[in-house]
C-alpha cells in the first residue's frame, strides 16, 4: 500500500491480534505518523465519507467455499456481509473508491452499491453466491472497483 500512495494516511483494520502485531512489528519508525493499525471487527466507529479508498481485499470469504464443486453457501451470511460493506462503504468520500476482491459475495447485490459506479474489473478466481447463498455461474472477471458518486 505505502509503495502506491507514498504520501497517504493508511488504516489497516483486522480482527485478528497476532495479524496487526505483525503489522506493527513492520511498521518503520519513518512510517508511523502515517500508518496505524487497529484490531476491530468493523469501523462503525469510523468518521462517515474521510478515506479517498477503502480496501477489503481477500476479507469477505471462506476458504471452503474455494472448492468449486459447493454448490451452496452455508457458511457466510450475506445479511452480515451487506452490514459490512454499508459500514466500510460509508467511510469513503464522495469522489473516492471502494475496492473489493476476493470476496464470495458481489458488492454489486447490496444497497449501498446504488451509491457507487463500477469502474474496474479483476479476474475472478473466487466462486460467487447470490443473497440467498445459491452458487453463481462461474464468470471471468468480477467487479471490483467502485467509484462513488
Ligand atoms: C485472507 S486474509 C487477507 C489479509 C489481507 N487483506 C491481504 O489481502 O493480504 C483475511 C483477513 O481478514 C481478517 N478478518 C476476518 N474477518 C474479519 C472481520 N470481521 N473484521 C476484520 N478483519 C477480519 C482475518 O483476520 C485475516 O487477516
Amino acid at each position: 500500500m505505502r509503495a502506491h500512495f507514498p504520501n497517504a494516511f493508511i488504516k489497516g483494520v483486522d480482527i485478528s491480534p497476532e495479524r496487526i502485531a505483525i503489522c506493527r512489528g513492520r511498521l518503520l519508525d519513518a512510517e508511523a505518523g502515517r500508518t496505524q493499525f487497529e484490531i476491530g471487527v468493523s469501523v462503525r466507529g469510523e468518521d462517515a465519507a474521510v478515506y479517498d479508498a477503502v480496501l477489503a481485499m481477500a476479507v469477505f470469504r471462506h476458504g471452503q467455499l474455494g472448492d468449486y464443486a459447493v454448490t451452496e453457501n452455508r457458511l457466510l451470511d450475506f445479511d452480515r456481509f451487506e452490514r459490512a460493506v454499508t459500514d466500510l462503504a460509508r467511510t469513503v468520500r464522495p469522489g473516492g473508491y471502494f475496492v473489493l476482491r476476493h470476496s464470495n459475495f458481489r458488492f454489486t447485490d447490496t444497497a449501498v452499491a446504488a451509491e457507487f459506479e463500477t469502474v474496474g474489473y479483476a479476474q475472478c478466481v473466487s466462486p460467487l453466491f447470490d443473497r440467498s447463498g445459491a452458487r453463481l455461474p462461474d464468470q471471468a472477471r468480477e467487479a471490483a472497483l467502485f467509484h462513488k458518486r
